[in-house]
């Protein structure tokens, strides 16, 4: 009893999937196959511009003897996914024909649109005027198409009576006959789609009409129409969906979503899918490096496809490795576990065919390790860096090959500068009026307390506030007149020639006098006149040296590197003599403006703001930066 329940079941369960899945029509779907006869022809190009604005799709029944002669037009007609079908080799009517010249017709023609295409397919066929009989469909054996609608634009060779047959005669599931060799077909043809796309109606191939009405055509059967009724009808064909995830063996890993009724193809290489270039999808799959994939739901690829679907993949880089120093090498670890790590030891920018890490480096002084990561699937990572000073301290962005490396090691060593952040000398990155004021006072500031100072613009509680007291005390700078420092903007270089000036001048170092050594600078008229004598006199002494262009800048920004080198050089200057110490004018007033003696008129007026009027061409490096360095670094001030 029971055994006989469960065959019953099997039973129905068995007859349940023989029968065909029909899906109800989709609400409001209005389906048109437009057809074109006897071509291609001079017009079919225009024709197929016109379908693809529209997004309309078509259906053509070429004759080979024209297939032969404009075999780039079939080919674009299928990859603009237009359904291609004969129509013979040259329009006999094949009812009256001998089998074997039905056959001839026939064979023929299909190779002619092999060759276009580039594939070995089979062809839907229309015989000639429509003439057919079942030994004539048995021969073709492939499914064959009449039609429902005639616009007899053959007849009229009128595009307004081509329009007006076609929006008399067609409705859902009409397949409309056309003939691309007259231009007041491909004309009518074309308007009339707009009117009826604009009432709902989707223009789609024969082969999707059938398909999409749940009708399985037959080899050596004829078709009428498709108008709705006995078979349900699925909705268009879906687009597929490329999404892309990190793989954790490397690479990425993709997937595509396609239509769930057919199957997918790809390619990798850009190319738009076919039979003969694509690959059909399974699964996901892994990509590494920059790729552009291209995807397409099949149904049949004679005519039922949907848009390609195109996404370009970037390359991702491998996590950089990370560098640490402890007495006396270097450890180098990366975030991924199969990364192998590449270095150098002499400053060189490493590649993946430098040394292997395989345990830490000894290091010595004034060197640098550089080091690079590679993971399979991954691109090279971004190269990291540590250098050890001779004083033994730890640059992150500055190696020893760096034209500035000598004056940031020295700088450190000597406590005149801390980084941006810890390690991160920053030496691309603006050198603003602040940082300038704190390396000085660590170069030569007294750690009294200096009377404070009230600018509008600065807290007592900023990080640079002890060294500005002390460089207002010692007249090194002075503000603006309207009471304010700006001490986040950026240093001018004839500012900073002031400042560095004022320090040399306040330590009894002997300055040359007058401003005729500013007359180098083929811009020194653009120099302020209260700036002039400071830059003269620190060109003289070689501590600047203007552009390779003969020019001075003097309200162009200075790089950290570039006001690293100018610190270092006016250092290295011949010590003063102890002989003009007794001069007591510099002592500091107790008032909260510097004594105006000893500079004339503010010093820091308003002339000193930026006057961008003769900016050099940003093309000429001043001689200070021979060269950009890597890894600029982020803008973080650390509180000295
Ligand atoms: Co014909």
């Amino acid at each position: 009893m029971k055994k006989k329940l469960l065959s019953l079941l099997l039973a129905l369960v068995m007859v349940a999937a023989l029968l065909p899945t029909v899906t109800s029509k989709a609400a409001g779907e209005k389906l048109i196959a437009v057809t074109f006869d006897d071509g291609p022809s001079q017009y079919t190009s225009t024709l197929l511009d016109g379908l693809k604005q529209r997004g309309a799709k078509a259906t053509f029944f070429m004759q080979g003897i024209n297939a032969a002669s404009y075999p780039a037009v079939v080919k674009r007609a299928w990859l603009e996914g237009h359904q291609v079908c004969s129509h013979s080799y040259n329009h006999p009517q094949l009812t009256t024909l001998s089998s074997a010249d039905v056959r001839s017709q026939l064979t023929r023609t299909d190779s002619i649109l092999d060759n276009a295409i580039g594939l070995d397919m089979s062809y839907m066929l229309r015989p000639p005027y429509g003439s057919y009989n079942q030994n004539v469909l048995n021969i073709a054996g492939v499914p064959c198409l009449y039609w429902s609608v005639d616009t007899l634009d053959w007849k009229s060779r009128n595009a307004d009576s081509v329009y007006n047959e076609f929006l008399r005669s067609a409705r859902d599931g009409s397949i409309v006959l056309l003939h691309d060799i007259y231009s007041t077909s491909v004309t009518g043809a074309l308007r009339a789609i707009d009117t009826l796309q604009a009432r709902g109606f989707e223009f789609v191939t024969v082969d999707e009409l059938f398909y999409r009405r749940g009708i399985t055509m037959q080899n050596a059967r004829i078709y009428f129409d498709a108008y709705p009724g006995a078979a349900g009808t699925a909705s268009g064909i879906q687009t597929p969906a490329i999404s892309k995830t990190e793989s954790p063996s490397g690479g990425l890993l993709i997937t595509i979503n396609g239509d769930s009724r057919g199957s997918v193809y790809y390619t990798t290489n850009g190319e738009t899918p076919t039979p003969a270039n694509a690959t059909k999808y399974i699964g996901p799959f892994t990509v590494n490096g920059t790729c552009t994939i291209k995807a397409v739901s099949v149904i049949h690829w004679n005519s039922i496809r949907s848009k390609v679907a195109s996404q370009t993949i970037e390359y991702i880089p491998a996590p950089a490795p990370e560098l640490k120093y402890a007495n006396g090498v270097v450890t180098i670890t990366d975030s991924n576990p199969s990364a192998v790590i590449h270095y150098t030891t002499d400053g060189s920018a490493p590649t993946t065919s430098s040394a292997v890490y395989y345990s830490p480096v000894s290091i010595s002084p004034d060197s640098t390790v550089r080091a690079i990561a590679e993971v399979k699937g991954y691109g090279p990572s971004a190269v990291k860096l540590l250098t050890v000073t001779a004083g033994g301290s730890i640059l992150r962005d500055v190696s020893v090959k760096d034209w500035h490396y000598a004056n940031f090691s020295a700088a450190v060593d000597q406590g005149i500068i801390n980084g941006t952040s810890p390690e991160v000398m920053s030496p691309n990155q603006s050198l603003t009026r602040g940082m300038l004021v704190t390396m000085l006072y660590r170069m030569g500031g007294d750690q009294q307390t200096a009377a404070p100072v009230n600018y509008s613009d600065v807290s007592a509680n900023a990080w640079y506030y002890q060294a500005l007291c002390w460089a207002t005390a010692n007249g090194i700078v002075t503000g603006y007149r309207d009471g304010t420092f700006l001490p986040n903007a950026d240093i001018t270089r004839q500012e900073l020639c002031a400042m560095i000036y004022r320090y040399l001048d306040l330590k009894g170092y002997t300055l040359p006098e007058g401003e005729a050594a500013a007359g180098r600078f083929g811009d020194v008229k653009s120099i302020g006149g209260w700036a002039r004598e400071y830059v003269a006199a620190l060109a003289e002494l070689g501590v600047v040296t203007g552009y390779n262009d003969g020019t001075f800048g003097p309200a162009r920004g200075a790089s950290r590197a570039e006001a690293v080198t100018m610190l270092m050089r006016a250092l290295a200057l011949p010590a003063p003599e102890p002989e003009p110490t007794p001069e007591p004018t510099v002592t500091p007033e107790p008032t909260e403006t510097p004594a105006p003696t000893e500079t004339p008129a503010p010093t820091e007026a308003p002339t000193e703001s930026p006057e961008p009027s003769e900016t050099p061409a940003p093309s000429q490096e001043p001689s200070e930066t021979p060269a950009p360095t890597e890894e600029p670094g982020k803008i973080v001030i650390v509180k000295p």
